[in-house]
């Protein structure tokens, strides 16, 4: 296989699903209506979605029979036992509490394990994770090592945690942190994978302090091959044995499998603690469902289970790092700036450096995914100032970096597909200077203001 470069979808396709293709006219009329907010687009507008791989991929026939053997029982499903098994082949915590995604995960333990003058380390919370920190009182702290905050520095392991930082911040204030999370691979800071080694060094300052260690695991199985790749001595490995070795360095987990799950919806909150298992269940009861469904239809466990097998696979996920980096290295070429190295579920398109005309506060990312819409119907997802420049007090600043993610969902889209979103792309950039910035219209959303505020282009 290695001798050819052509990246083959290691599937064919078993059922379609039509794409409607619209004029240019039709989409720069869909996104005025719109309020020139992509999350308020009619997705039949949308031709090529990358808003998201977060529960946007295909599912396979597997999955689908899967779905077919769904036991709907309220307590004790076969369905359970199932899913509780494909988990444990992986994940062997001793305690497993499914819920309807990642966040309701989060906000179960946090509400269990947060308060006022409690911190949470992380290398990068994800806005869900930080969000539900903060909304019990507690601080989130993101102590990435320092390549993982330049877009254009190249390391194997960008996602790494800052050990020493780690390591003052347990010798100042161990009796206030709860539980040090690393997120595999990092999301907010480009996808980017976290080592074996980090991950030991991380486990051993926990021991040292006495505090637990969880992983936000959304994206696993991506982390593993990148550890198998790039790691010394790993390349030999199975990639559920890489991934037992994460789980043995942790004490719980949370997990979102709308990603690595490879279900449309479905995640659980994991942990080796009686005690905090118990406290959270009795929270899942009141808001999720009884411990044996969360809040998932038995077929969602099973279609889970079947997921948690087809996604350690070496075929599918060298097909997917691969087919992720085809799209970076492509548009990297024509010159378009980008985050590096490629993580493994999205490019990021750095569109500060591209429109260095449109200043922060005029939204450039903005400008950039509408115009990637406008443009070839491609629905991108702006990560900047749009989304992180307001702070509580209603001032607004630039925020660190204003990028466009590019994600892409699993097993979804073909290399043809992605062929034109490079040509598109490229298209954009080459007349980027004509691009202009936006305004919000007034007043603004109160919180998470990306996903319903209204803009106005600047002229
Ligand atoms: N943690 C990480 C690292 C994530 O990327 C996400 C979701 C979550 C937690 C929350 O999981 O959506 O199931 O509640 N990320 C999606 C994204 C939404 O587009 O990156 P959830």
């Amino acid at each position: 296989m290695d001798r050819f470069r052509t990246i083959i979808e290691p599937f064919r396709i078993h059922a379609v699903e039509p794409i409607r293709i619209t004029t240019r006219e039709e989409r720069a009329a869909a996104v005025e209506a719109a309020g020139w907010n992509l999350f308020a687009l009619h997705a039949d507008d949308v031709l090529i979605d990358l808003l998201t791989d977060s529960g946007t991929g295909a599912m396979s026939r597997d999955q689908w029979a899967a779905i077919q053997h769904g036991d709907e029982s309220y307590a004790g499903s076969p369905s359970w036992f199932v899913f509780l098994e494909s988990v444990t082949e992986l994940w062997p915590f001793r305690h497993v509490i499914p819920t309807h995604q990642g966040r309701a995960a989060e906000r179960i333990l946090f509400s269990v394990i947060g308060g006022a003058g409690k911190v949470i380390p992380n290398n990068t919370h994800f806005d869900t994770t930080r969000a539900n920190v903060e909304a019990t009182g507690a601080e989130a702290v993101d102590l990435v090592i320092a390549e993982g905050r330049d877009p254009a520095a190249i390391h194997p392991f960008k996602g790494n945690v800052d050990v020493a930082a780690l390591e003052s911040l347990l010798a100042a204030r161990a009796a206030d942190v709860p539980v040090v999370f690393v997120t595999v691979t990092n999301n907010s800071g480009g996808g980017q994978p976290v080592s074996l080694e980090n991950l030991r060094a991380v486990r051993a300052v926990c021991d040292r302090f006495g505090v637990p260690l969880f992983l936000d695991a959304c994206r696993f199985a991506e982390n593993a091959w990148f550890i198998k790749a790039r790691e010394p001595g790993q390349a030999d490995r199975a990639i559920p044995d890489i991934v037992r070795e994460m789980a043995a360095l942790a004490d719980g987990m949370t997990m979102s499998a709308k990603k690595d799950g490879l279900a449309n919806i479905g995640g659980w909150l994991a942990t080796n603690d009686d005690a905090l298992a118990e406290a959270c269940r009795n929270v899942l009861i009141l808001t999720e469902g009884f411990p044996t469904y969360g809040g998932l239809t038995g077929r969602d466990l099973e279609a889970i289970a079947q997921g948690l097998r087809e996604v350690v696979q070496d075929d599918y996920l060298r097909y997917r790092i691969r087919s992720t980096a085809y799209l970076g290295e492509a548009l990297d070429a024509a010159g378009v700036p980008l985050v590096k190295p490629f993580g493994g579920h999205a490019i990021y398109l750095d569109a500060r450096a591209l429109l260095p005309h449109i200043p922060a506060l005029q939204y450039p990312g903005q400008a950039l995914a509408v115009a990637l819409y406008v443009e070839g119907g491609i629905r991108g997802c702006e990560i900047g100032t749009v989304m992180f420049g307001r702070h509580p007090d209603g001032t607004e600043t630039p925020a660190s970096m204003d990028l466009v993610r590019l994600a892409i969902p699993r097993r979804t889209y073909t290399q043809s597909h992605i062929d034109y979103v490079i040509e598109v792309v490229g298209a954009v950039a080459s007349r980027a200077s004509e691009l202009r910035g936006f305004r919000m219209v007034e007043p603004q959303p109160a919180a998470l203001r990306h996903f319903t505020a209204r803009f106005e282009p600047l002229s």
